[in-house]
């Protein structure tokens, strides 16, 4: 039994749900102001779409991070939370009037924008509200990421932002414009990443860049190098709390700011992945033709990373401490590729054990669904069983 998972007040819950080990994501939160307080121009912000359970969100605004939000509800979810609205920066590929709208309501410190027609529409918008909208340009800077090809973003064939060569045109088009003024770059090449040459190879882009729009004249006060900093989804014991000394230090060693610029982060995965864990029941242990099954009460539904990405979550056995045998762990899904692990050690398994999946809290709760008519799993922190 594993001491970090208070077994005995699992039992009247029902599972599956996600519980937090809040212990641990202060801890991070501490490690991440400590190490970004070294340099003054730092500004880390926390990126809404990895968890935004109200509970979460309250304890990383406590920290004093600022929000990075996708859509309108998450600009909603993190001024409910007491984010405040000028640390509150809004992105996306394809934002609606509405959700516009309430960026603007709040003035909210900066839209993140993908493209002319979007801006426009922003202009037109902040004009019908008598104000004027601070956009930063979302860039393509076509530098890849060792990651999954589902969660590189940073390629010119990716959807996202606007190409290098076209910034200086859409700077222009932008300062004609009355209702927005311009104010930063922003960029963001993946995630998961645990190579610091990648976010290196970001760095130089950023430089160039900059160089560039400089001899045009062009002064830039804000530059937004996204989030994407991996976890040891291998290790989360060993590693639990992510590199962020070495993270931090990248970018002040290789990204040339200027000394009236900051630089802000959009930290999502390194927050509050190794926080949380899928906790399910084992419903039946069964015999296949060549191997044995785990079936468990979670599925896909909870947590889909590994249907949708492969990913590894590291499984473990709560409530057995016989010794280990191979199971495939899946779920109860209708669809083959709701399978948590193939060949996966776990204790001597049986019907009624209770199971972790690790390394859960950034992507989980948020991303469950209710296909299968599936009541959406319930999250619970440490410290409030
Ligand atoms: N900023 C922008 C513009 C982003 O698109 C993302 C993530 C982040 C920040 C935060 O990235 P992070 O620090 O968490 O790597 N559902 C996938 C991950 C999708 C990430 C989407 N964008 C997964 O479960 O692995």
């Amino acid at each position: 039994m594993k001491e970090i998972f208070p077994i005995d007040k699992f039992a009247n819950l029902r599972t599956p749900f996600y519980y937090y080990d809040t212990e641990l994501l202060r801890r991070t939160l501490d490690s991440i102001r400590e190490e970004a307080a070294q340099y003054p121009a730092f500004s880390v912000h926390y990126a809404v779409k990895a968890n935004a359970n109200p509970k979460i969100l309250a304890i990383i605004r406590e920290a004093g991070l600022g929000a990075d939000c996708v859509s309108g509800g998450e600009v909603e979810a993190a001024l409910h939370a007491g984010f405040p609205a000028d640390r509150v920066v809004f992105a996306g590929v394809g934002k609606a009037d509405w959700e516009i709208e309430v960026g603007l309501k709040h003035d909210i410190f900066c839209f993140n924008v993908e493209s002319i027609p979007e801006l426009e529409v922003i202009n037109a918008l902040a004009e019908a509200q008598n104000t004027v909208a601070r956009v930063a340009f979302r860039i393509n800077p076509d530098v890849g990421a060792h990651t999954h090809a589902n969660i590189t973003t940073g390629l010119a064939e990716n959807k996202f932002g606007i190409s290098m060569n076209d910034m200086e045109r859409v700077i222009a088009i932008a300062r004609e414009m009355k209702h927005v003024s311009f104010v930063g770059l922003h960029f963001h090449i993946g995630s998961q990443i645990l190579e610091m040459d990648d976010f290196v190879a970001l760095c130089h882009r950023v430089n160039q860049l900059q160089e560039r729009l400089e001899s045009a004249g062009i002064q830039v006060e804000h530059i937004n190098v996204g989030g994407g900093l991996g976890i040891d989804y291998d290790h989360p014991d060993q590693h639990p709390i992510p590199a962020f000394k070495e993270y931090f230090a990248t970018y002040a060693r290789h990204l040339k700011l200027r000394p009236h610029q900051k630089l802000h982060f959009e930290l999502g995965r390194a927050v509050v992945g190794q926080c949380g864990s899928l906790v399910s029941r084992v419903l039946y242990v069964k015999q296949g033709t060549n191997k044995q099954f785990a079936i468990l009460d979670a599925g896909m539904t909870d947590l889909i990373r590994p249907a949708l990405y492969q990913a590894y979550h590291q499984i473990e056995n709560l409530t057995s401490s016989l010794p280990k045998q191979v199971y495939d762990v899946v779920g109860p899904i209708c669809e083959s590729s709701d399978v948590f692990g193939k060949s996966v050690e776990l204790s001597e398994t049986k019907r009624g054990d209770l199971v972790a999946l690790r390394s859960a809290g950034a992507y989980g709760e948020i991303m469950a669904s209710g296909y299968n008519c599936r009541k959406l799993p319930q999250g619970y922190l440490s410290e409030e069983l």
